[in-house]
Parts: C-alpha cells; sequence; structure tokens
C-alpha cells in the first residue's frame, strides 16, 4: 500500500498483552472518537497478538470465539463506522510470539482472510522463525501477497531490526519496520532505542518508516510492558523523541483512563505536525555534546523550505548548553540570512536568529524549534 506519512493509532499490547477482547476494542475505537484522538489524527485500532484459536481450522486462523464472539468482520464494521481503520496482527514464523499459529507457508491464505474481513494494517511479527529460512523471502511474500488481496492493507513488518532491515525491506513494499526490541515503560529503554538509532534513521521516510515501537506515553508503570513507569518530562521527552524521528505513533496506553496531561502529550498538534510534515523526510544527527556525549542535536528538514532542529538531554548530570549552527542546516552563517525562529512544541515566536540557536535544557528535557529564512 502507498502512503505517504507514518501511520498513527493505538495497540492492544502495551497495556493489554493477552487479556484482549472485542469489548475493549470497541470501547478503544470509542474513547478515540470522544476524546479527540481521531481528530489529533489517530486513526488505527490495531489487535495484537492473542486474538486467536491455538489451531488452524480447515487451514485458516480462527478468532478465539471466547473474546470475539462475532468474529472480526463484526469488529472492522464496527471500527469503519466510526472513520477509523482496523490493524490485526500475525507472523512470520510458524508461531507468534504468544505460540499461536503464525503464516509461515500460509501467507496467502491469510492476506486473503484478512481482506475479507476487510482489515486495514497488518503488523507481522518475526518469533518462531525456522533457522533455515530467509527473512528477506519471507517478509515479501506477504508483501507481495497483500498487494494482490484486492485490499489496501498497511504492511508494518516488525522484526525488531534483524538482518539489516532497514537496508532491503522498502523495495519488498514495506511500509513500517520495527527497528528494536520491545520498549517498555522507563526513561532507559526509550532513551537506549533513541540512541540505538540516531545512526541509521536516515533511511527512513517517504512511505517506509522507521518504527521504533509502540508509545509509552501515560502507562505510568501499569499493564503488560509498564516495567517502571515514567514521570511526565520523561513522556513528553519520548513523545517529541519519537516525532521528530518520524516514528509511526501507536498508542500504547489504555486511553479509556488516560491523565489530562498525558492526553495532552499524545495530542500536542505541533509534535503531530512535525511528525506528519508532508515532506516525510527523516531527520539527521549533528552531534553529541557534553561529557557523556547524553545532549544530542539533530535537524529535520520540513516541507515548504522550512526546517526543525532539535536539541535533547538524556543524560542525567545537570543542565546543559546546546547549540545548533545554521550551517548544519544549509544555511551559510554570515551570508546576512535572518531566520525566523518557533518553539515546535509551544508555537511561541522566538524572534529572529542569523548564526545559531542556544539554549540550556535540563535532563530529560528538549528544545525542539522550527525555523523558516525569511525572504
Ligand atoms: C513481539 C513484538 C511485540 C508484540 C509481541 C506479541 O515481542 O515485538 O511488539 O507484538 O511480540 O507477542
Amino acid at each position: 500500500m502507498k502512503i505517504k506519512t507514518p501511520p498513527m493509532g493505538w495497540n492492544t499490547w502495551n497495556t493489554f498483552g493477552n487479556k484482549i477482547n472485542e469489548q475493549l476494542i470497541m470501547e478503544i475505537a470509542d474513547t478515540m472518537v470522544e476524546k479527540g484522538y481521531k481528530d489529533a489524527g489517530y486513526e488505527y485500532v490495531i489487535i495484537d497478538d492473542c486474538w486467536h484459536l491455538p489451531e488452524r481450522v480447515n487451514g485458516r486462523q480462527v478468532p478465539n470465539p471466547e473474546l470475539f464472539p462475532h468474529g472480526m468482520k463484526y469488529l472492522a464494521d464496527y471500527i469503519h463506522s466510526k472513520g477509523l481503520k482496523l490493524g490485526m496482527y500475525s507472523c512470520a514464523g510458524v508461531k507468534t510470539c504468544e505460540n499461536l499459529p503464525g503464516s509461515f507457508g500460509y501467507e496467502y491464505t491469510d492476506a486473503a482472510q484478512f481482506a475479507e474481513w476487510e482489515v486495514d494494517y497488518l503488523k507481522y511479527d518475526f518469533c518462531h522463525f525456522p533457522k533455515t529460512a530467509d527473512a528477506r523471502a519471507a517478509y515479501t511474500t506477504m508483501s507481495m501477497a497483500l498487494r494482490n488481496c484486492g485490499r489496501d492493507i498497511l504492511f508494518a513488518a516488525c522484526n525488531w531490526g534483524r538482518c539489516n532491515s532497514h537496508l532491503w525491506m522498502r523495495a519488498r513494499g514495506v511500509n513500517t519496520y520495527r527497528s528494536t526490541a520491545d520498549i517498555s515503560d522507563n526513561k532507559k529503554s526509550f532513551s537506549d532505542i533513541f540512541e540505538s538509532q540516531l545512526e541509521n534513521i536516515s533511511l527512513s521516510g517517504n512511505g517506509f518508516f522507521n518504527d521504533m515501537d509502540m508509545l509509552i506515553v501515560g502507562m505510568n508503570g501499569v499493564g503488560n510492558v509498564g516495567l517502571g513507569g515514567c514521570e511526565m518530562n520523561e513522556y513528553l521527552l519520548h513523545f517529541a523523541i519519537w516525532a521528530f524521528f518520524s516514528s509511526p505513533l501507536i498508542i500504547g496506553a489504555d486511553i479509556r483512563k488516560l491523565s489530562e496531561e498525558a492526553k495532552a502529550i499524545l495530542q500536542n498538534k505541533n509534535l503531530i505536525a512535525l511528525n506528519q510534515d508532508s515532506d516525510a523526510l527523516p531527520p539527521y544527527l549533528l552531534g553529541h555534546d557534553g561529557v557523556d556525549g547524553k545532549l544530542i542535536s539533530m535537524a529535520k528538514m520540513l516541507s515548504g523550505g522550512r526546517f526543525a532542529a532539535a536539541i535533547f538531554n538524556i543524560g542525567d548530570d545537570g543542565w546543559k548548553k546546546g547549540s545548533v549552527m545554521f550551517s548544519d542546516l544549509g544555511i551559510p552563517v554570515g551570508a546576512g540570512i535572518k531566520v525566523k525562529l518557533t518553539d515546535a512544541l509551544t508555537g511561541k515566536e522566538l524572534g529572529i536568529y542569523t548564526d545559531c540557536y542556544q539554549e540550556n535544557v535540563e535532563p530529560m528535557e528538549f528544545r525542539i524549534v522550527q525555523g523558516e529564512i525569511m525572504k
């Protein structure tokens, strides 16, 4: 399927793990509409692992009737009636990570089944993958099956960055590729993911997006990957990084119970606009500063000749002064070119600058500015 910008949605796994059912999915769809998530851009409601029976029936995957008594087409109809889209999950291996049937060898059967249920998005995992099989071939096969199933289905590969997936998945028709092992709800986990993607993020963008895993914003240590929890400023930093990196924004918290602060982070219009910019370019690394190298500055070109620059402090030894030289953004210093800067989080105008932007940044905080050259 052709996409322009990173997908946005909600997924069962981070909070609910294997405790999912039809009622939950319908309530989440209701909440997406009623609490403003749909208006903010969130569109996919994704059912992760544990929706199906342990054995195929007549070669087909079957939804667990105790959890999904009306089947998947019924849920798809409900979700579509709300103006949302349905995502589902399978695995390139013989079994999913929770030991339920995977799609290895059944790619065309399963793609046809998902199309029949009117699914719009497929997350495709990598557990229990046969040792002598070829990952490229397996993802290519499911991609071709989806491209011929008669329905537009977004292909969200999830092989955790194994086999250098960022180098070959774009050409195989994949839309998003999970680049890391699973996130958990603490600052070390999201900071590690951030640092691990600094060097290869440049291959993301333009219809093929590096998926840094589902968001933990607002989980507060509760649920399946709720190991520890974060402070609100840490959730904001995590969200800002994912937005800046053009990662898919897939919420993992229980949005039915989210605090107003967490909801405001997830619905921050300015950060979402950075993520959804129509040029869909990845950011690039400018450099590491500070004794520990944990003050990280980055840039991102935006549509209309604009740019964004970011300084992220993921260290823990006090504030540090970060700076972004405009020559690193393609704007020669000393040439008299004036740049108008806006705080990308609050939308506040910061004024006119000519050579660089500098700011003190506290631990686990960030500054992102958006700029345009004055004509
Ligand atoms: C893997 C994936 C997770 C989730 C689980 C489900 O660990 O990386 O995102 O889908 O499987 O079992």
